[in-house]
């Protein structure tokens, strides 16, 4: 199996990104975090420059949206461009529709889940989103500590979907770097997201090349 990896913008220079992003051209998709202050404690990016970027990007956007009422903005990221677009199943008021006005409009749909949610809570959206995200820090921040407590959700969700017939991404986001890149693998994650590993080297090929030889 092929190793996807996201590098995550967050910890790029947003006074030059888009040279950033072409600085990760090697990686599968570009993940962008999108927070509103209301969910997460921290205030990014929002749909206009989220729009920009998919025009300029010369790899798929995997956009996260830490956002409080993704049922009235989910769809309209998927809109402007995003290939792949996940959102907090916490903050969802009807998560079954959030992945379906997603797929509407012919993007990935994904959800994900906090530290604190069991995987069974979304046991029920596998055979309706094409990826399920496993945080493996509190959504907010980068550079925090790998909590390798949440790998066995990986393995439930891998069960799970496989049970309900359906194949799908498991990603994970938060702390990942080589050293625990094989882990998250070995516990089933197949889609990596790396901020810090990534866009705290000078050399950013080599540090997504390293990333996929330590998770081969
Ligand atoms: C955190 C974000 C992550 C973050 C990961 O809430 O969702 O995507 O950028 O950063 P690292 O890889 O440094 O933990
Ligand atoms: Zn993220």
């Amino acid at each position: 199996m092929s190793i996807r990896i996201a590098p995550s913008i967050l910890s790029a220079d947003f006074g030059r990104l888009e040279s950033e992003i072409f600085e990760v051209a090697s990686a599968d998709f570009i993940h962008v975090d999108v927070m509103d202050n209301h969910f997460v404690p921290n205030l990014t990016i929002g749909l206009p420059v989220v729009e920009r970027l998919a025009q300029i990007s010369p790899v798929p956007l995997d956009v996260h949206l830490m956002i409080a009422d993704p049922d009235r903005w989910a769809a309209k990221y998927a809109e402007v461009g995003a290939a792949s677009c996940t959102y907090h199943f916490e903050a969802a008021n009807n998560p079954l529709q959030v992945a379906r006005d997603i797929r509407s409009t012919g993007s990935r749909a994904a959800v994900a889940i906090k530290p604190g949610t069991p995987a069974e809570a979304v046991f029920d959206l596998l055979t309706e989103v094409d990826m399920v995200l496993v945080m493996t820090v509190e959504p907010g921040f980068g550079g925090q500590e790998f909590m390798r407590e949440m790998l066995p959700k990986l393995g439930a969700l891998r069960k799970a979907a496989a049970d309900a017939g359906t194949d799908i991404w498991l990603e994970v986001d938060g702390g990942i770097s080589v050293e625990t890149a094989p882990e998250a693998v070995a516990a089933g994650a197949d889609t990596l997201v790396a901020g810090s590993s990534v866009f705290g080297h000078l050399d950013r090929a080599a540090a997504i090349a390293n990333l996929r030889v330590a998770a081969r």
